[in-house]
């Protein structure tokens, strides 16, 4: 975690990015015109409008990916590895990234990472990883189909959760590379506050995992800004979790981070798990929010619980 020793390391820096989401838009007003809900308590306890709702983890991860590729200007043929962080994965086995990489014709490594929601910070990190191993060019997405693990009875749930998906490509550098500072954590002694059983739907303690989530994406946050040396106040952006625009303000508070430095695009998402962090990163980078040397943080937190925050120095 030293930042002495990741600028040892070979680096690497993030040249492009891309999105995948399904077309179908499900808005408040379609919620409440079934469950006992209303568009002014979504709006006020969450901050969601409308979420995407269709396509499987594969499709959407293929949509990011072949978007990101094209952005960086790299062959998929030149892939040496894809990390598809999901918690949705398309089936039992194989690992849904085994379909990414064929869909997309990418050479090299294929695997998926399971750390919920915390999963594309996750699979970022390691991505960082494995080009201070050698590699060259390696794809991170993330990608899930909450839908399809959601009761979509159950108003506590329904509202808060869509799909979609969002990808980066890394690519090594001569020199020390973007990554600054990292922290990944998780408490498995709290796994019982969300979860989905196979074959079943999710289950969730909202007050609990509220509270929760506050704590850890304040302390996760800390711990990378201190591996990177970096003070609060430097951060630029800061790219959360999209779980509920309360959270993330109750958590830069905190940070004495002011909230218009954070990206958001959840009041149109919803909460896609793996998919918020990097739709939400592409949605900040396409709008112009970012200039080369801008300190960016990124922090995600999930069922698990598991946490994840990465501090990158932006360059392209
Ligand atoms: N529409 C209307 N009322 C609803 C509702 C909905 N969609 N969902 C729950 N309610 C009701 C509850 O039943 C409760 O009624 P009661 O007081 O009669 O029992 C009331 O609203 C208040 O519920 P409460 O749970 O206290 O609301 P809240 O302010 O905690 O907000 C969440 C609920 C779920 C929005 C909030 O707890 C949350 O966002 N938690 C984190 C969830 C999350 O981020 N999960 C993913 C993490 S990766």
């Amino acid at each position: 975690m030293a930042t002495s020793r990741l600028l040892q390391a070979p680096g690497a820096t993030i040249t492009g990015w891309g999105v995948g989401l399904p077309d179908n838009i499900v808005t408040n007003a379609d919620l409440a015109a079934r469950l006992d809900t209303s568009d002014e308590w979504i709006v006020e306890r969450s901050g969601i409008r409308e979420r995407r709702i269709g396509g499987t983890s594969g499709s959407l991860a293929v949509e990011a990916g072949r978007a990101a590729l094209k952005d960086a200007g790299v062959d998929p043929a030149s892939v040496d590895l894809l990390l598809l962080a999901t918690s949705t994965p398309d089936q039992q086995m194989p690992a849904t990234a085994s379909f990414v990489q064929d869909e997309l014709g990418l050479s090299g490594g294929a695997c998926d990472v399971n750390a919920a929601c915390s999963g594309f910070v996750y699979a970022l990190v390691a991505g960082y990883g494995m080009a201070a191993l050698g590699a060259q060019r390696i794809l991170v997405i993330g990608s899930d189909v909450m839908s399809r693990i959601t009761d979509q009875e159950d108003r506590g749930t329904a509202v808060l959760f869509g799909d979609g998906a969002g990808a980066v490509v890394l690519e090594a550098t001569d020199g020390a590379g973007q990554l600054l500072g990292w922290d990944l954590g998780s408490d498995g002694s709290t796994r019982h506050i969300l979860y989905a059983d196979h074959r079943a739907h999710t289950k969730m303690d909202g007050k609990e995992v509220f509270r929760r989530a506050v704590r850890v994406m304040v302390t996760s946050s800390v711990r990378a800004l201190e591996a990177a040396g970096v003070a609060p106040a430097d951060v630029k952006l800061v790219v959360p979790h999209q779980a509920n625009v309360r959270i993330i303000e109750a958590a830069c508070k905190r940070l004495e981070i002011p909230t218009e430095r954070a990206a958001l695009v959840l009041e149109h998402t919803g909460n896609t798990s793996a998919g918020s962090i990097p739709l939400a990163l592409a949605d900040a980078a396409d709008a112009g929010r970012l200039d080369d040397g801008d300190i960016v943080l990124v922090v995600g937190f999930g069922a698990g619980m598991s946490w994840a925050s990465a501090v990158l120095r932006w360059a392209r």
